[in-house]
């Protein structure tokens, strides 16, 4: 995942809407807007109240947001007019995990609520990149994907870029070094089966299996790895326990990728968009390192893999098409 020293500037014209104006929506908006991802915000939902005071509550803010651009122009409402001519439309409707539950098991209902509002936001934006963060991401990417019947790379899932994150700021802590310079990433599914491609890791230039601690012992082991792995994989359950929901980091998780399409950065990041063959894989939408520009996503790029490694990304693609089939996906 590429991270620019300074937030991207948002092309003069450029419109992001935002879905669902519930912790998620909300905290999408205001990471866009504290970023200056987007010239325009438009926030809609059908919860008229809900959606008005969240649109009033960050426009209050906007004139103190982005040091860096003019300040966006925050709109929204329940009327889907709103949205018209969006170059990027960020998901976030839909029933979010309780305790206890995965993310798989928020599949029947995000697909039927998604089925009813992608075509009327089709209709609305006809040209833009839509970006799925309701859970589960990859299946709600491939059923969207299906639904719109768009150019292959137009639909995405914000996928693992939030767990990679999780990776990255882990390690940065662990090892005394700062987490843009720990290259790292989490793919495959966003959810319990993710995994961390470890053979392709550095911190800098220096192998993470290599790196080593002041004493001159190599920093972790392979069950470092593994407990480290295990702990980004499940880090939203505590949220989810404290909070009810998590919804700042992907917040802003959105809003980088936002950023990456509207400014055409062809930045490589862990999105997710249905695989085509890659790596022997189709019949589902999984994060790999993928390059993310106006188009959506350009290329889904071949990281080389280990056997293990390969291992686990058959073994993530199989979860989803288990959850896949009782859907008729
Ligand atoms: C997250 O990983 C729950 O998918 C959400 O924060």
């Amino acid at each position: 995942m590429s991270t620019p020293s300074s937030p991207a500037s948002a092309p003069r014209t450029s419109k992001l809407a935002v879905i669902g104006a519930g912790a998620v929506g909300a905290s999408v908006a205001y990471a866009a807007m504290l970023r200056g991802s987007a010239h325009t915000i438009a926030l809609y939902d059908i919860a008229t109240a809900k959606v008005d005071a969240e649109v009033l509550d960050l426009a209050h803010g906007s004139s103190l947001a982005s040091p860096h651009t003019s300040p966006a122009r925050i709109i929204g409402g329940d009327d889907i007019s709103c949205v018209a001519g969006a170059d990027v439309v960020v998901i976030t409707a839909g029933a979010k995990q309780k305790p206890g539950q995965t993310r798989l098991d928020l599949a029947g209902t995000n697909v039927a609520i998604l089925r009813s509002i992608l075509p009327p936001l089709l209709e609305q934006a006809p040209e833009a990149v839509f970006v799925l963060v309701t859970n589960p991401a990859d299946v709600l990417a491939l059923a969207a994907d299906r639904i719109a019947g768009l150019p292959a790379g137009r639909v995405m899932s914000s996928g693992t870029v939030l767990d990679t994150s999780r990776l990255r700021r882990r390690l940065a802590e662990r090892l005394g070094v700062s987490s843009r310079s720990v290259h790292a990433s989490i793919i495959g599914e966003h959810g319990d089966s993710e995994f961390a491609l470890w053979s392709r890791a550095s911190i800098g230039e220096v192998p993470l299996r290599e790196w080593v601690d002041a004493d001159g012992e190599r920093a972790l082991s392979e069950e470092d790895l593994a407990r480290l792995e295990h702990e980004v994989a499940h880090a939203a359950y505590p949220v989810i326990e404290g909070k009810g929901a998590t919804s700042l980091a992907i917040g802003v998780s959105a809003a980088r990728i936002v950023e990456a399409i509207l400014s055409d950065e062809h930045a490589v990041l862990p999105v997710s968009t249905p695989l085509d063959g890659h790596l022997g894989i189709d019949d589902v939408a999984m994060s790999v390192p993928s390059v993310v520009g106006r188009a959506g996503v350009i290329r889904q790029l071949h990281a080389p893999m280990d056997a293990a490694e390969l291992r686990k990304l058959e073994a993530s693609a199989e979860a989803l098409r288990a959850v896949q089939r009782t859907l008729g996906l």
